[in-house]
Order: structure tokens, then C-alpha cells, then sequence
């Protein structure tokens, strides 16, 4: 029987947008995007909560759809474009950040880049949401400080200012 070869598998470079930026990786294909995001580009608006997809903290948009960052695998982004909180606008003016901060939705702050990144998503596709629409759409977005109340607010603040 033939010793299996110990050296790994060179990886192929993985080239993706990164907020209108080209950026290129070479690391573990399997590696999470959050990783490549707050540890190789610094983009740390982003937040690690769970880990495994259940608390939205990681939320970015991948080809414009809310993806959770933690277990995203950088193998699948190639050629893929990826907003996180800091692509939104250059001075954070986008109205949705403009609603959260006139309704000073935070508390701790933790889940709140997670939660304007899917705001953002539900507004583009439905630019009068109802609070059906609202809670449907932020569903699996976990608050430990329950700032919901505000959040559904701020969404239709948004909304508002939008039409
Ligand atoms: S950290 Fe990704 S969903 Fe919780
Ligand atoms: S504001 Fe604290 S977890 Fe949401």
C-alpha cells in the first residue's frame, strides 16, 4: 500500500470583491469569510456571535443577498461581491443608518450591524414592509439586549424617508 503524501494541497487563490474592492486569498479554502473579514482586512463591524448561523450577528450581503459570514466557506466566493457595514456608505449616511441613529436603536451594539445589513436586504425588496413583513424579515436576528421594538421602528423610519 502506497504512503498518502503528507504535504497539503496547494490552494488556489480565491480573488472576490470586498466593498467595491478586489481582494485576494490564498489561505484554507474552508476558512469562514468572517475570519478573512475582521482578521485579514480589518473590516471588524462585522461580529462573531454564535458561529453557527443562529444569531445574525455576521450578516453580510454576498451578491447583494443577506449571507451569515461564520459559516460562509471563502471556497465559494470567487468572483462573489461583499458588502459588509462598512461598504454601505462611505460616511455611514445610508438611511437605514440615519434611522437607526435618529431612533438611537442600540444598546450594547453587538447585533447591529447584523441587523441594518438585513434591514438594508428587506427594504430593497419591499420598500413598504408591514410588521408581518418586519418580523418575517428579521426573524433569526437575536437581540440579547431586545432592542426589537426599535429596530421595527427605525425600519419603518427608514421606510419613510425612502418613499
Ligand atoms: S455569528 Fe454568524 S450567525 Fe451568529
Ligand atoms: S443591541 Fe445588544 S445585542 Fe443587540
Amino acid at each position: 500500500m502506497s504512503a498518502v503524501p503528507d504535504t497539503p494541497a496547494t490552494a488556489t487563490a480565491i480573488t472576490l470583491l470586498v466593498n467595491g474592492v478586489t481582494r485576494t486569498f490564498d489561505g484554507d479554502p474552508s476558512m469562514p469569510l468572517l475570519w478573512f473579514l475582521r482578521d485579514e482586512l480589518q473590516l471588524t463591524g462585522t461580529k462573531y456571535g454564535c458561529g453557527i448561523a443562529q444569531c445574525g450577528a455576521c450578516t453580510v450581503h454576498v451578491d447583494g443577498t443577506p449571507a451569515r459570514a461564520c459559516t460562509r466557506r471563502m471556497q465559494t466566493l470567487q468572483g462573489a461581491s461583499v458588502v459588509t457595514i462598512e461598504g454601505l456608505h462611505v460616511t455611514g449616511s445610508h438611511p437605514v443608518q440615519v434611522a437607526w441613529r435618529e431612533l438611537d436603536v442600540p444598546q450594547c451594539g453587538f447585533c447591529q450591524s447584523g441587523q441594518i445589513m438585513q434591514a438594508v436586504h428587506l427594504l430593497r425588496n419591499t420598500p413598504r414592509p408591514t410588521d408581518a413583513d418586519i418580523d418575517a424579515a428579521m426573524n433569526g436576528h437575536i437581540c440579547r439586549c431586545g432592542t426589537y421594538p426599535r429596530i421595527r421602528s427605525a425600519i419603518k423610519a427608514a421606510a419613510e424617508k425612502r418613499s
